[in-house]
């Protein structure tokens, strides 16, 4: 089966960076969110970087405006019914997570469809549990800027079908471009079950008192070359993400490592949640 049309479920800041990636890719992506709000933000966003990838040279207008005519945007979830690939991009909570893919279930009509989540840590067999189809059920997570990163993490279930793995994997890399890894269904995959306990660790830095934001960002930018330091990190991924994340891991390992730290949490509480509200421990 060639995946020509995709669905995404949730046009927040990781729904709407897959959309893009797969409308970019060539396919007809349908986008649902549950309000009309919320899939105007979605757009929006969208749209603003498609006009940075433009302004970079990294798409002409032409194919920006291809890409775009290729997204279709809707609060209806019986839009994904001749879907044959579904991206669950809903906020990290596991009851509304399960709950779509029980309607997904019943909505997909195609046999051979694939139903994946972006869950940057859930475990993966709790939805495909909440399907009648669990082997066809997997884990394709991408990374914060989608459309820029270039892992995503293929997370198999104990009951995925292997050829549905490796389906995704070909899929990911000959169509998305993508550079996937493979991760069994473990608290945080790879990549979150390292970084969380890091950006947890310069938090406490932080909050001790031990050195400043900056320094701390500086230190590791200049230090170690990373792109942009832990604490603008944890502000680009946002603050609430990070704590789902960490607590979920945490929940799971009782990893110390991964237990958020209460300046995370009361930042959370106080709605600074980083970049997508415009505070967090910077301004943005
Ligand atoms: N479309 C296409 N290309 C774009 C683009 C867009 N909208 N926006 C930027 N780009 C390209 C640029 O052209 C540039 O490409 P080049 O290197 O070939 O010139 C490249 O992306 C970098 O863009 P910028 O120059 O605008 O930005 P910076 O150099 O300041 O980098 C950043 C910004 C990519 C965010 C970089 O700081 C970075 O990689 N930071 C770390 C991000 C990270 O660690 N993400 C993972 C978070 S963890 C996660 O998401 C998992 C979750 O589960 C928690």
């Amino acid at each position: 089966m060639t995946i020509e049309r995709a669905g995404v479920i949730g046009c927040g800041l990781m729904g709407s960076g897959i959309a893009e990636v797969l409308a970019r890719a060539g396919l007809s992506v349908v986008v649902r969110d549950i309000s009309d709000e919320a899939v105007a933000a979605g757009r929006k966003r969208i749209e603003k970087s498609f006009a940075k990838g433009v302004e970079r040279g990294k798409m002409t207008e032409q194919e920006r405006d291809e890409a775009l005519g290729r997204l279709t945007f809707t609060t209806e979830l019986s839009a994904m019914a001749d879907r044959q690939l579904v991206i669950e991009a809903a906020s990290e909570n596991e009851d509304i997570k399960k709950k779509i893919f029980a309607e997904l279930d019943a909505i997909v009509t195609d046999e051979q469809a694939i139903l994946a989540s972006n869950t940057s840590s859930m475990p993966i067999i709790r939805f495909a549990q909440a399907t009648s189809r669990p082997e066809r059920v997997l884990g394709l997570h991408f990374f914060n800027p989608a459309p820029v990163q270039p892992l995503v993490e293929i997370i198999s279930s104990v009951v995925t079908a292997p050829e549905v793995a490796d389906q995704i994997e070909t899929f990911s890399t000959q169509v998305l471009g993508k550079t996937p890894i493979r991760s069994d269904d473990r608290p945080g995959f790879i990549v979150n079950a390292l970084l969380i306990p890091f950006l947890f660790s310069a938090i406490r830095m932080l909050e001790s008192g031990h050195a400043s934001k900056e320094d701390i960002d500086t230190g590791m930018v200049n230090g170690c070359a990373h792109p942009m330091g832990p604490i603008k990190l944890a502000d680009m991924v946002g603050l609430d993400t990070c704590l789902f994340v960490g607590q979920s891991i945490y929940d799971e390992t009782g990893d110390p490592a991964a237990k958020p730290p209460v300046l995370l949490s009361r930042m959370v509480d106080g709605g600074l949640l980083g970049a997508k509200t415009g505070k967090g421990f910077y301004d943005w």
